[in-house]
């Protein structure tokens, strides 16, 4: 049994990826060739905004997003402790500090309730993670946001397909990200990611960060990077785009049915009110959680702790100041979370097994 089963994926759509990928070993613009643009315009019409620029990686497009923002020295980026690395690696990055605001016990995300009051005079942005598929309340945030003067960016890196109030993830503030590393939701056959925007003039800035700083060739107004997008991986996209949506239906309707047969046993992850979720991740808590995972992979079920450190514990942030006991829920959550096993491939049998086994570890 896989985590992530990318091999039946492969298998179900190979000849549509294998002629993408072959058309573009014909045509030889291996850099920025022409499905770049087919796949930006078509992601951008997905997510409903005027702009997507596709990325190296989900950790570029974070950090070419604060860069366009002007965020370096001196600047503080509001974000979460429980989330991968990347999330608070880009603020140190550009030179600015990550302030860790604790998140909500059941959805994961980032307490609004707390927010503000993470808020100073040196807040340049604020950037909360779609932690495991599912949005948190950008409508709350964004307006917090407003009434301090400063932009949102959503780290959509798990959620890319999830929609809030039918709003797609990416495409409610005003930068979303996402990342195209194999086993997210939407994910390519090696490191890939992209922005979303609608402002013109941050899509500029973004878009000439990405190579180089230039705005033409040979004329370097910006200190940029080389953050572009492979056109092998572009085409993989193309061809794997067309099944995304029922992709999305049928991480729904696993999900679902993990919940409903594990609901009396352990805490299953709850989706908030108007949001559907696209479960990167099936997450549940269990107190025994390293004893549960030993028993499953004894009978050959993988599983995996997303995250077992929050990133204040973190070794590289330790020149934030923060101690444990800052941040109790995440804390609590990095030690109880386990992942089982979640892709569309998931055959219900697998899945009845994977419940069993985990309920009889779970007593055991
Ligand atoms: C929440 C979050 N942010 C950012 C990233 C970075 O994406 P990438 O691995 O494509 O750089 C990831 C990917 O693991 C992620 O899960």
């Amino acid at each position: 049994m896989q985590f992530i089963d990318l091999k039946s994926q492969y298998s179900s759509y190979k000849s549509a990826i294998d002629a993408r990928m072959s058309a573009v070993m014909d045509h030889g613009h291996f850099i920025m060739g022409p499905e770049i643009a087919e796949l930006e315009s078509a992601l951008a019409g997905y997510v409903g905004v005027k702009h997507c620029l596709t990325v190296a990686s989900g950790t570029d497009s974070l950090e070419i997003a604060l860069r366009a923002l002007g965020i370096g020295p001196g600047d503080e980026v509001v974000t979460v402790p429980f989330t991968w690395i990347s999330s608070a690696e880009v603020i140190g990055l550009v030179g600015a500090r990550p302030v860790f605001v604790d998140i909500e016990p059941d959805s994961y995300n980032l307490n609004i309730d707390l927010l503000e009051k993470a808020v100073t005079p040196r807040t340049k942005a604020i950037m909360p993670v779609s932690l495991f598929g599912q949005m948190p309340d950008y409508d709350r945030i964004n307006a917090i946001a407003a009434r301090h003067g400063i932009p949102v960016i959503e780290d959509g890196a798990q959620s890319f397909g999830a929609t809030r109030h039918d709003r797609r993830s990416c495409g409610v503030t005003a930068i979303g990200s996402t990342s195209f590393f194999p086993a997210k939701p939407l994910g390519c056959y090696g490191d890939g990611g992209a922005l979303f925007t609608s402002d013109d003039a941050l899509e500029e800035k973004m878009r000439a960060i990405r190579t180089h700083g230039g705005v033409k060739r040979h004329h370097h107004p910006l200190l940029g990077m080389n953050g572009r997008f492979d056109t092998l991986q572009a085409a993989v996209l193309l061809a794997k785009f067309p099944h995304f949506e029922w992709e999305v239906k049928e991480r729904n309707r696993i999900g679902a049915r993990y919940s409903e047969m594990l609901r009396e046993v352990c805490t299953v992850p709850e989706v908030a009110p108007g949001n559907t979720h696209v479960y990167a991740q099936y997450t549940v808590r269990a107190r025994n959680r390293d004893t549960v995972a030993a028993k499953l992979k004894e009978q050959g079920i993988p599983t995996a702790v997303y995250y077992p450190k929050c990133l204040h514990e973190q070794p590289v942030f330790a020149a934030c100041g923060y101690k444990l006991a800052d941040f109790p829920v995440s804390e609590q959550a990095s030690r109880e979370v386990l992942s089982l096993p979640m892709h569309p491939f998931l055959s219900a049998s697998d899945q009845d097994r994977i419940v069993s086994a985990l309920k009889m570890s779970l007593v055991s």
